[in-house]
């Protein structure tokens, strides 16, 4: 993933689970994955892949603004004044019900339905 810079990878590589956030009809809408679960599916360029078992309410939330947010986060890797690093990253999402990749999140996580995917526009750090 080119938008990711090294530090963004480290705590990529550390953190426990993903939080996601998409705008929905009441506002705000935060749902989540594990980091071993995205970790599985590996980082591609500029996307990131997520196993979706539910998500229906950010399926439907993306269908109307496709405006998507990530926030993973590690006290393993340093920060700008001590330990703990966060990461925010943003961009467009989309769920995948069918096809290729569909097929290779299923061979992971037989439960899913589909694929939960970011294609990333902008990465920042946090702390
Ligand atoms: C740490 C954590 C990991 C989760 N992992 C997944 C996951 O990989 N796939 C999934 O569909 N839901 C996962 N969930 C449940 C979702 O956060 C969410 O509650 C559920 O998918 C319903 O989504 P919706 O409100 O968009 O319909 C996880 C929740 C937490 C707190």
């Amino acid at each position: 993933m080119s938008e990711i810079d090294d530090i963004c990878r480290e705590v990529w590589n550390a953190t426990e689970f993903v939080a996601i956030v998409t705008n929905g009809p009441d506002g705000p809408h935060v749902v989540g994955t594990w980091g071993d679960y995205v970790r599985k599916l590996g980082l591609r360029d500029d996307m990131v892949v997520m196993p979706g078992g539910k998500y229906r309410q950010t399926e439907e939330n993306l269908r109307g603004d496709a405006r998507i947010t990530l926030l993973i986060a590690s006290r393993q890797v340093a920060g700008t004044n001590g330990p703990g690093q966060g990461c925010e990253i943003s961009g467009r999402g989309e769920f995948v019900s069918e096809g290729p990749l569909v097929d290779e999140v299923k061979e992971s996580f037989p439960w899913a339905r589909g694929a939960l995917v970011v294609h990333v526009g902008a990465v920042r750090t946090q702390l």
